[in-house]
C-alpha cells in the first residue's frame, strides 16, 4: 500500500499491522539508497532477515501512549532500528564477538565477508541518520537525541569489548555501566523519540525514558540469561559464549537466581514508571505493558 493511502488507518493500527508497515519503510530506505548491488544486498541481509523489531515498536508505543500520530514516528522507528542492526552487524565481526549465526541466519560477515560488513554497519548508520532527519516535525530534536544514544551504545559496546574502566571501579557498576549503555541507550532512545514524535511535554518524556532504561537493561540481563540457558537453536544466535569469552554479564557476576530476581526488581520499576506515563492521560499504555510482558517472559 502507499504511504500516502495508510496515513488515515495508521493511528488505529494493532501489532501485526505496525510490524508490516515497518517491514515496508526499513525496506524502502534500503532501495531509496541505491546502494550499489553487494552493499544493498548485505544491508538487506542485515535488517531484513528477522528479528524481534523490539525498540522500533517501543518507539512507536510510547508515541500512541503519548497521544501522538504513529505516521509522525515512522521515520524515527525506522532510523531507529536501522542503527540496532548497524550495532549488530559490528557486534558479530571477528574483532567484537566473532559470531557466525543471527537470527538463524548466517551473520553479514560470515555471508559476505568481513570488509563488506564493516562497510554495511557504516552504511546503515548514515541511513539512519538520513532517515530521522525527514521526520515531519521535531527532526532536530531527534537527531539529538538518536546520535547522543547511538554514541553511549558505542561506548558501552567498546568497554564491553575491551575493558578500560578506571581504577576502582566495581565489577557491580562495571557491569551496570556497560549494560545501561550497550543496550539500555536505544531503548530509552526508543521511548525519548516516541514521546517527542507525539510532541510530549518534559515530564511525559522523563517518565517515557525512566520506563525504556528499564526495560534496556532487563532485556540485556534477560539476553545474558538465555546465553547461558538456551541452545543455539533456539537462540537462532551462538549461546554458551560470553562466560568463556570472559564477558562481564549478570549471570557472571551476580549468578543466575539473582540475576532473575534483578528481572523483577527492574519489571517492578518498569511498571511504575508506566503508571507515571498513564497518570498523564493522553493516550493508552496498552502497548508498552504488553512490550514489558512479552520481554520478561522470552526466551530467544
Ligand atoms: C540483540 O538484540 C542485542 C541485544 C541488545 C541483546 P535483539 O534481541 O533485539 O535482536 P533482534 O533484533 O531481535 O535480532
Ligand atoms: C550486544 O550485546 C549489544 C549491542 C549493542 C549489539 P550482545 O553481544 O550480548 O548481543 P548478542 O547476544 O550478540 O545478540
Ligand atoms: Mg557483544
Ligand atoms: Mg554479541
Ligand atoms: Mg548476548
Amino acid at each position: 500500500m502507499a504511504r500516502a493511502a495508510r496515513v488515515l488507518v495508521l493511528r488505529r493500527m494493532d501489532h501485526a499491522n505496525l510490524l508490516k508497515t515497518l517491514e515496508d519503510d526499513l525496506g524502502s530506505a534500503i532501495s531509496r539508497a541505491r546502494f550499489s548491488p553487494q552493499l544493498g544486498d548485505a544491508c538487506r541481509h542485515a535488517v531484513l532477515g528477522g528479528g524481534k523489531r523490539v525498540r522500533p515498536i517501543l518507539l512507536f508505543e510510547s508515541t500512541r501512549a503519548a497521544g501522538g500520530h504513529l505516521d509522525d514516528a515512522r521515520f524515527a522507528a525506522t532510523a531507529l532500528e536501522l542503527i540496532h542492526a548497524f550495532s549488530l552487524v559490528h557486534d558479530d565481526l571477528p574483532a567484537l564477538d566473532n559470531d557466525l549465526v543471527r537470527r538463524g541466519l548466517p551473520t553479514v560477515h560470515a555471508k559476505y565477508g568481513e570488509a563488506l560488513a564493516i562497510l554495511a554497519g557504516d552504511a546503515l548508520l548514515a541511513l539512519a541518520f538520513e532517515n530521522a532527519a525527514q521526520s515531519p516535525h521535531s527532526a532536530g530534536a531527534l537527531l539529538r537525541e538518536l546520535s547522543s544514544a547511538t554514541m553511549r551504545m558505542i561506548d558501552g559496546q567498546c568497554l564491553d569489548t575491551l575493558g578500560g574502566f578506571a581504577a576502582g571501579t566495581s565489577l557491580s557498576e562495571q557491569l551496570e555501566f556497560v549494560h545501561a549503555n550497550k543496550t539500555g541507550a536505544l531503548f530509552r532512545c526508543a521511548t525519548a523519540l516516541g514521546g517527542i514524535a507525539a510532541r510530549a511535554d518534559q515530564d511525559l518524556i522523563r517518565a517515557l525514558s525512566t520506563f525504556g532504561s528499564a526495560l534496556g537493561l532487563m532485556f540485556q540481563i534477560i539476553d545474558d540469561i538465555i546465553d547461558e540457558t538456551q541452545t543455539t537453536e533456539h537462540a537462532g544466535k551462538a549461546t554458551g559464549k560470553d562466560r568463556d569469552a570472559g564477558k562481564l554479564t549478570y549471570p557472571v557476576v551476580h549468578g543466575i537466581p539473582a540475576s532473575r530476581a534483578e528481572v523483577g526488581r527492574l519489571e517492578q520499576l518498569a511498571r511504575e514508571a508506566l503508571e507515571l506515563v498513564q497518570s498523564h492521560n493522553l493516550g493508552s499504555i496498552a502497548g508498552l505493558s504488553s512490550i514489558l510482558d512479552r520481554c520478561v517472559s522470552r526466551t530467544n
